[in-house]
This record gives C-alpha cells, sequence and structure tokens, in this order.
C-alpha cells in the first residue's frame, strides 16, 4: 500500500494537472466567454465517463528557457468516455498551456488516442483551440503535426473524425481538421486560415479582417470549409452529439437504430400540393424531405453553402438515412461546381460509413455559364457523378419534377445502380426542358412560322405532353414505379426494409481515381 505522503503527492499532482496554464489564464479565457479544454470534454461526454491519458506528460524542450516552464499535461487534454453510452476518443487543445500550440509530446499524446480510436473502432473528436506550432520546439513541432496529418488519411473512411475549432486555428494546422469528416465551428470565437490578415496584407496589400478572413460564416458560406455553424460552445457541443448520433463506430458498423413514434405508413397529404402547377415556380426541396422522414428531423450538413443542392442526416423508421437534393428555389437547383463538390463528399461519407443515401431530383440541368465552364465544371461536376457511381449502400432516389439530361444521370440515376427509382406524376424526364428542345428540334419550323411565338407555345406544349412526364423512362425500367406524392414515405420505407442486407462487390483495386 502506498504511503500517505505518496498518495498526497499524487492528489496534488492530479489536481495541478487539472489547472492547465494556472487560474489566471483560466479566468482569462473565460472572459472571453469560452469553455476551458476540460469544461468542453466534460459537457460533451456522458457524465462522469471521461477517461484521461497522458495527464503528467511535460514538453522535453530546452530551448528559449523552456524548461523553466513545464506544464503537465503539455497543453492538450486527451482520453476516452462515452457519447450515449457509445465509446469515443477525444482530445481538447488548452489555450491557457503556450496558447494551445503544438509541440513534441502534445502531438504525441493527440496521436495516442487516433491510434487507440483506429484500433478500437470508434470516433474521435478534437477541440481545436491553438495557436499552430509551438514556435520554440521549431521543426519538432512540423513532425507532429504531420504525424497527425498521416493518421487523419488512416483513419479517414474508417472511424468517423469530427472537428471542432474552437478558437484559433492558423498555418498548416488547419489541414488536420480539413481531412476530418464533420468541422464546426463557433460564431465570433473561431478562425481558421492558412496565412493571417497581417502576411496578407504585406503579400497582396488586401485589407481584411480576422473575422472576414477566417470566421465561422466565412467557412460556412463562402469556402466552404465548415460545415456547421454553432452559435456559442454549448450549441456546438450539442450539434457534434446530434452528428454523432447518425454515425456508426466505424465502417463495419452500421448507426445504431432508433425507435420511432412516426408511423411508417403515414401518407402526408401536404405532399401534393408543394409541387407548384407551374414547372418554373420554385419551392423548398426541405419542405418534401421533412414530410418524409421521421418526425420531419432533417439534420442538415453545409446549409449556408452551395444552397442549391440540399444534404443532411435523417431517420426513415429509425434507420440513419444521407439525404441528397436539389432545391428548385436557389439556381433553380441547377448543379453547379460548389453543389457537385459538397454533394460528392457527403455521398461518399455516407458510403464509407454504411448510411443508406435518400436522393431527391428537380434537376433542370448544370448552371450555365464562363465561370462555370472556366472554374471546371466538368471536373467538379464528374465529382458528383463519380461518388454516386462508387456508392454501394443502398441508393433510393425519387423525382419529384426536373430530371434533365447529364443532371438526370448524375443524381442517383438506375443506371449508375440506384436500387429503387420512384418518380411522382409532376416529374418530367428528358434529354432537355421544353424550351431547349423545342428551339433545337423545330429550329426551321420556327424559323419559318408567321406568328414565331405562337408556333413555340404549340411546340412547347406538345413536347411537354410527350416528353416531359415520368412514363417514357417507366417504360424502360429506369423508374420502377410512378407513385402519388402521399405515398412516398411507406414506399422508402418498405423499398429500404428489403435493401438493408444489399452486397454489392465491386472490382479490387487500390483505390480509384475520382476527378479531384
Ligand atoms: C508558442 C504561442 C504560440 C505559438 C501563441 N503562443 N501562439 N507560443 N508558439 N505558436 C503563446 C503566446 O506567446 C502567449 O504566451 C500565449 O500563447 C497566448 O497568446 P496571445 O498572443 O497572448 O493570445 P491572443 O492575443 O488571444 O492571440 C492568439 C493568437 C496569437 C492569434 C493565436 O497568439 C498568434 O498569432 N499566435 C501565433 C500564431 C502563429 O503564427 N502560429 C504559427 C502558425 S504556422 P504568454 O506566455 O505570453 O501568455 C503553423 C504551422 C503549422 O502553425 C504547420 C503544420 C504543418
Amino acid at each position: 500500500m502506498p504511503s500517505k505522503d505518496k498518495v498526497k503527492e499524487l492528489r496534488l499532482l492530479k489536481a495541478k494537472a487539472l489547472l492547465g496554464g494556472g487560474q489566471d489564464r483560466i479566468d482569462k479565457h473565460h472572459g472571453k466567454g469560452k469553455y476551458t479544454a476540460r469544461e468542453r470534454i466534460v459537457k460533451l461526454l456522458d457524465p462522469g465517463t471521461f477517461v484521461e491519458l497522458d495527464a503528467f506528460v511535460m514538453h522535453r524542450c530546452t530551448d528559449f528557457n523552456m524548461e523553466k516552464k513545464r506544464i503537465l499535461g503539455d497543453g492538450v487534454v486527451t482520453g476516452y468516455g462515452r457519447i450515449t453510452g457509445r465509446l469515443v476518443y477525444i482530445f481538447s487543445q488548452d489555450f491557457t498551456v503556450f496558447g494551445g500550440s503544438l509541440g513534441e509530446m502534445f502531438a504525441e499524446k493527440i496521436c495516442k488516442v487516433m491510434d487507440l480510436a483506429l484500433k478500437n473502432g470508434a470516433p474521435v473528436i478534437g477541440f481545436n483551440d491553438s495557436g499552430g506550432a509551438r514556435i520554440q520546439e521549431g521543426v519538432v513541432s512540423l513532425g507532429g503535426y504531420a504525424e497527425i496529418f498521416f493518421r487523419n488519411v488512416m483513419s479517414s473512411g474508417v472511424i468517423p473524425q469530427i472537428s471542432a475549432i474552437m478558437g484559433p486555428c492558423a498555418g498548416g494546422a488547419v489541414y488536420s481538421p480539413a481531412m476530418t469528416d464533420f468541422i464546426m465551428m463557433v460564431d465570433n470565437t473561431s478562425h481558421m486560415f492558412i496565412t493571417g490578415p497581417e502576411v496578407i496584407k504585406t503579400v497582396t496589400g488586401e485589407d481584411v479582417t480576422f473575422e472576414a478572413l477566417g470566421g465561422a460564416m466565412t467557412h460556412n458560406t463562402k469556402s466552404g470549409v465548415a460545415h456547421f455553424v454553432a452559435k456559442d460552445e454549448n450549441d456546438c457541443i450539442n450539434m457534434i452529439k446530434k452528428l454523432l448520433s447518425y454515425m456508426p463506430q466505424n465502417n463495419l458498423e452500421t448507426t445504431p437504430h432508433v425507435d420511432t413514434t412516426d408511423d411508417p405508413n403515414r401518407m402526408d397529404e401536404k405532399l401534393k400540393t408543394i409541387i407548384p402547377t407551374d414547372p418554373n415556380q420554385p419551392y423548398d426541396m426541405r419542405d418534401v424531405v421533412k414530410c418524409i422522414i421521421d418526425n420531419g428531423e432533417f439534420f442538415e450538413v453545409h446549409p449556408y453553402w452551395a444552397k442549391n443542392l440540399i444534404i443532411g442526416f435523417a431517420r426513415l423508421n429509425g434507420y440513419a438515412i444521407g439525404v441528397v437534393g436539389n432545391q428548385p428555389n436557389q439556381l433553380a437547383g441547377t448543379l453547379d461546381i460548389k453543389s457537385s463538390i459538397k454533394g460528392a463528399r457527403f455521398v461518399r461519407f455516407c458510403d464509407a460509413f454504411n448510411i443508406p443515401l435518400l436522393t431527391f431530383v428537380d434537376v433542370p440541368g448544370f448552371l450555365p455559364g464562363i465561370n462555370q465552364e472556366y472554374g471546371g465544371i466538368i471536373r467538379n461536376g464528374s465529382k458528383l457523378l463519380y461518388a454516386f457511381c462508387e456508392a454501394t449502400v443502398p441508393k433510393m432516389t425519387v423525382i419529384t419534377r426536373k430530371a434533365y439530361g447529364g443532371a438526370y444521370d448524375v443524381m442517383c440515376s438506375k443506371h449508375i445502380r440506384a436500387d429503387i427509382n420512384l418518380a411522382w406524376p409532376t416529374s418530367e424526364i428528358a434529354v432537355m426542358g421544353p424550351d431547349g428542345a423545342v428551339n433545337i428540334v423545330f429550329r426551321k419550323e420556327l424559323a419559318g412560322a408567321e406568328d414565331k411565338k405562337k408556333k413555340h407555345e404549340e411546340l412547347v406544349t406538345e413536347y411537354r405532353k410527350k416528353f416531359a412526364s415520368p412514363y417514357h423512362a417507366a417504360e424502360r425500367g429506369y423508374i420502377d414505379d410512378v407513385i402519388e406524392p402521399q405515398e412516398t414515405r411507406p414506399r422508402l420505407i418498405n423499398a429500404l426494409g428489403t435493401l438493408l442486407g444489399k452486397r454489392e462487390p465491386r472490382p479490387k483495386k487500390k483505390h480509384g481515381n475520382i476527378p479531384l
């Protein structure tokens, strides 16, 4: 049995470790409206489940008098715990210790939990709040970052990785979060950038504030780097828990089923009236999605970026699904560079983690424009096509209205191996919309017509009657059934029930070559 003194020493050391950079720095941190690294962990995990590792680790740097400043834990709190009973590994950078900057031992602590998470098949959650590479440790800290980056890649597609940005995250340090599956940022208190405002001013002469350059809304609306914005730290922590609930522990498992109170046979009459009579009128695809999924609970991912495509998580009869849908009220629901990238990454996440995909289609085509062409819509648009082709999870598709041209193929059509394709009677499945088609096919007739406008209208009506329907596609079996909108929920639940055991082997390869 250890002597009382030994136990006292241990307890003192542990109490000291809990204080990180000291009470003054903690108070300063709280003064900025922020939780400490430990408080964030405690709020995220089920009560009493956090097990800390490496609380005694300290740096071994001797430059810049660093040997006189050794702090237990070295600026990052690491360990594991449970969220709704499920194991997660966690690291939380402590800004009160050397500004949360990353040195050799700090990096080793993060690598240890990443290794454990990968071995034990559990998600990793990282709270980032750091001044970046610890300047005093020089190249050793760069090596530390690279060890983390390597592990991010090894874990990608094997265990879910979630990054919460709670403060600064700058320079090459941003690349670890960037390679994780989802990034959350807290409004007004978190920043991400490769080079800060001062460097930018020197190099390019541009004036920009921290917030405008790398704040939460910048990365949620402009760059698409972040997937979620939280209004404060509590909101961020709740969003992590919710996000995690849709994911399995690893790529060999499925997301835990959750009993639902929503009747699987519920027919929502509202679905009959969402699609406007005029095919050129917009509507909100989220209204369609919410009428169909369990209790209308749609956890939207990237809600502020590339809004012409909606993506997010939901449940159907208690099974987690990934939803992808064109959004007719933004850019008429066309696919462009950003939305293709947004959709592709989400589809690949769902496929990697056995989350069935449900796709809603109302797409008039790809967005025309010189900027789109110069920006590489060919290369970027093909990402979404590639991702849908590659995905072997259950794939269900519902066409609500337009499905034109190449975009029809891209949006999880039968030809790229969707399992179940349904269409509403309002569907228009064709090579292109009536206007464009008439202008091309009947160019000569139109040129020779006395009343061009009248002739055009007549031809459009004729074309619409003939081609702008689901029945030509259904004749070929490209659509499995044309259904009334209110039947959609029961039909999809029934279909999903048949697909849960789906196996679709593909040729063995090292990896594909998605057009990046
Ligand atoms: C060592 C650091 C540090 C760092 C901050 N600190 N960043 N120590 N290495 N990188 C220390 C400060 O010296 C200070 O210590 C304490 O942390 C708090 O910092 P403050 O500046 O007082 O805080 P604040 O005003 O809130 O500003 C936070 C900050 C700023 C914006 C993060 O500290 C900052 O700009 N830091 C440098 C950021 C940077 O350029 N990092 C390198 C990026 S490149 P004392 O003891 O005085 O309180 C990079 C490469 C990664 O990271 C490459 C990966 C491949």
